[in-house]
């Protein structure tokens, strides 16, 4: 058995074999992290298509991940972590809420999830992304920190890719943190944007906080027959890696506050921190978060807040609200 045999370990299933589903599978496939990736779609054979041709790259980018295609989650077997990415894509003209109806239904039918992975973590994509990942939570019954949207990390990942074309600098020496709903109420605390904020006048900036927040509707007008993929396919494998990276990274994500910010039953974009069994809500990370400055405050509300942190550890919750459920244990269960 090879070193990297044994570094590999555990299921990933990617619920949808769409774009976004493919590319989700690809990048967790090429982590080289997971000992299988599996593509679960109701269409024919199509997920087993894509495996295939997937499992073709694995010489070319060094993965040993093995890459399955199956039409049920029954016969994908039991996972780790499930990717939800099921569901109709905007078409231009449509708002994120317009998908509710039809891909509540199709989320709602995910609760073969909690029957076939009662242990898994839940990453959810599906538009509109808050309500699905709320839909989500509710149909499974898994405790909340095992459901996350992702949706944070992707606007974050646009502003800092906008600013950098836009001047700012190298995009991985931008931090951003997007807060608030995936759509017109998304904020990027400009606070949490130091190199941003000094590097372009703050009119240049606002205007990149505006195109990102949209950037979802420009891609779909742009493409004409369907939305983005590669950015919501790969901020979605990247919150299941930083699961199992088990790292105090703060990301941006779609979660149930249980009274932190002074919210409850609701899903919102929030900083959490992404850990072994899930999510955990930090007002201060102590390693570098990725995607935000030294430490996090509250939403909007404080969008102005000062940089001093809280004296609060990651993961051990937030100033209002008793800390987050979720103990990062080891082994990914
Ligand atoms: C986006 O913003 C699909 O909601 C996703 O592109």
């Amino acid at each position: 058995m090879t070193v990297s045999d044994r570094r590999r370990a555990g299921r990933a299933v990617v619920v949808g074999a769409g774009h976004v589903g493919m590319i989700a599978a690809m990048r967790l496939a090429e982590a080289n992290v997971f000992a299988e990736v599996v593509l679960v779609d109701v269409a024919g054979s199509r997920a087993e298509g894509i495996a295939l041709d997937l499992t073709h790259t694995g010489a070319l980018t060094g993965s040993g991940t093995a890459v399955r295609g199956v039409t049920t989650l029954a016969d994908a077997g039991p996972a780790d972590y499930v990717v939800v990415t099921a569901g109709k894509a905007r078409t231009p003209g449509m708002s994120r809420t317009d998908l509710v109806s039809t891909n509540a239904a199709i989320v709602g039918s995910a609760s073969d999830i909690a029957a076939h992975s009662p242990d898994a973590m839940v990453v959810v994509v599906s538009n509109p992304l808050d309500e699905m990942t709320y839909q989500l939570w509710r149909v499974s019954g898994f405790p909340a920190h095992r459901v996350v949207g992702m949706a944070g990390l992707l606007d974050s990942a646009r502003f800092r890719a906008l600013a950098s074309v836009g001047g700012a600098g190298d995009v991985t020496g931008l931090d951003a943190l997007a807060l608030g709903s995936h759509g017109a109420e998304m904020v990027i605390p400009l606070s949490h944007a130091p190199q941003v904020m000094s590097a372009l006048p703050s009119e240049d900036v606002a205007a990149i906080e505006d195109r990102a927040r949209n950037s979802g509707g420009e891609v779909v007008g742009l493409l004409g027959d369907g939305s983005a993929f590669f950015g919501p396919g790969t901020a979605a494998a990247r919150m299941v890696l930083a699961m199992v990276a088990d790292s105090d990274e703060v990301i941006s994500a779609t979660v149930r506050p249980d009274g932190e910010y002074g919210l409850r039953d609701v899903y919102v974009g929030l900083p959490a921190v992404l850990g072994a069994t899930g999510s955990a809500r930090s007002s201060r990370s102590t390693s570098h978060p990725t995607n935000s400055g030294n430490c996090v405050t509250p939403p909007p509300a404080s969008a102005s807040g000062s940089r001093s942190c809280p004296e609060t550890r990651s993961g051990q919750g937030v100033r209002a609200g008793r800390p987050p459920v979720a103990r990062p244990r080891r082994g990914g269960r």
